[in-house]
């Protein structure tokens, strides 16, 4: 059986282009950075060449202001908990209803602590209106974070809009662009924000290398202390390999990003195409700008949950937009943030394409659904009119 791959959002899989920048990096001996010698020297350059390509994809003239972090997630951390740990007492943190866990989780912390935070829920399209986020900025908002495109819809957010509002007020803004860096061009001085967040495992690096731009002047403490590294601002002995490979993936996106997403566009229009043939289909935020390679449809009456499984039997990965937590698969968060019913969140499956996928894949898997889909659904009735209340 082949396997076919379509869970790109999650994670993809490492260009070989990137492989081989990375490989001289992990078998030989290599310095610290940080050390004077000649073999740490090396390495500092392979680090600052690599800061260098991160810069030029983000379109950002001075390297310096790129903080090198492990994950997105700690640098989503980092940003939100230390713009509160300056703001202090009293402050208030507004973020879209649909952020990642990352920041949602952070902002959960500070409420925890005694902060305020305001979650501005998306239109039904899933996108955020701009002027339900500025409605809600006061003089005590320390921060305001909004994505560029959501990892489970693949909605484009109007951060541009928003952070004019933001920088009219004074408000910083962070950008959490990990899901659109590598799919869709991403200028962080056009965007006008104050911190721009990416992930070098969404678009074919390895994960441990992430990065953080941080506008000159706005506020950026990360949470590891010891050494003076990344100019003071996260300390910890660089992954080198990882950094390489970050690096060159960004030098690829810079040069490739408008033919990749003609290519994902057209793979995700034929896949939406092949299910007009569907009954009961609907698919999330096709009204809004996406991203080219998302589509999160509900095919209604089918448990999401029973589907992905029975697709991963047959080969083909892709991820349910349920949860599963404490053994019960909870409705995605996001979707309920844009109205949808906990029935169609619980039939919503998200198919996200990449490189490696082509036309007959997305055919074998409109067959894989045809065969399974209508079954699914008889169950699911069979199931409901079933149910013994005695
Ligand atoms: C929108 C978004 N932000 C942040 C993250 C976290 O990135 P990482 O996996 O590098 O921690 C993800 C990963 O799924 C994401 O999709």
């Amino acid at each position: 059986m082949k396997e076919v791959y379509f869970d790109h959002n999650a994670t993809t899989p490492i260009d070989p282009r990137v492989l081989e920048a990375m490989l001289p990096w992990l078998g030989a001996l290599h310095g610290n950075p940080s050390s004077v010698h000649s073999f740490g020297q090396r390495s500092r350059e392979a680090v600052e060449k690599a800061r260098a390509e991160v810069a030029a994809l983000l379109e950002i003239a001075e390297p310096t202001q790129v903080v090198f972090t492990s994950s997105g997630t700690e640098a989503n951390n980092a940003v939100v908990l230390g713009a509160a740990r300056s703001a202090g007492q009293g402050g208030r943190l507004v973020i879209s209803a649909i952020e990642h866990p990352s920041i949602e989780a952070s902002a959960v912390r500070l409420e925890e602590a005694g902060v305020e935070v305001v979650r501005v829920k998306p239109r039904s399209d899933g996108c955020v209106e701009p002027e339900a986020i500025e409605s809600v900025l006061d003089e005590r908002t320390f921060l305001v974070c909004l994505m560029l495109a959501n990892n489970e819809l693949g909605t484009l957010q109007p951060v541009r809009e928003v952070a004019e509002g933001c920088r009219a007020r004074g408000v910083p803004l962070l950008c959490d662009a990990v899901q659109a860096v590598g799919k869709i061009p991403v200028s962080a001085p056009e965007l006008g924000v104050d911190y721009l967040v990416l992930g070098g495992h969404k678009f074919n690096a390895p994960a441990g290398a992430a990065a953080v731009w941080v506008r000159p002047g706005a506020v950026f403490e990360g949470f590891h202390l010891g050494g003076g590294q990344e100019r003071n601002r996260r300390a910890g002995t660089e992954n080198v390999a990882a950094l390489v490979g970050l690096g060159a993936a960004a030098a690829l996106a810079a040069s490739e990003v408008g033919e990749r997403g003609r290519r994902m566009a057209k793979l995700r229009d034929r896949f939406e195409g092949g299910l007009e043939g569907f009954a009961d289909v609907v698919v999330h935020g096709a009204q809004a700008k996406r991203l080219p390679n998302t589509s999160h449809v509900a095919l209604v009456g089918v448990s999401a949950e029973s589907l992905m499984i029975r697709l991963d039997l047959d080969g083909f990965a892709v991820s349910a937009g349920a949860a599963c937590s404490s053994g019960k698969v909870e409705p995605s968060r996001v979707l309920l943030a844009l109205g949808v019913g906990e029935l169609e969140a619980l039939s919503s499956v998200r198919v996200s394409f990449g490189q490696g996928n082509d036309e007959r894949q997305v055919d074998d898997l409109l067959g894989a659904l045809g065969r399974h889909v209508g079954e699914l659904r008889r169950l699911s009735v069979e199931n409901t009119s079933g149910t013994r209340t005695d």
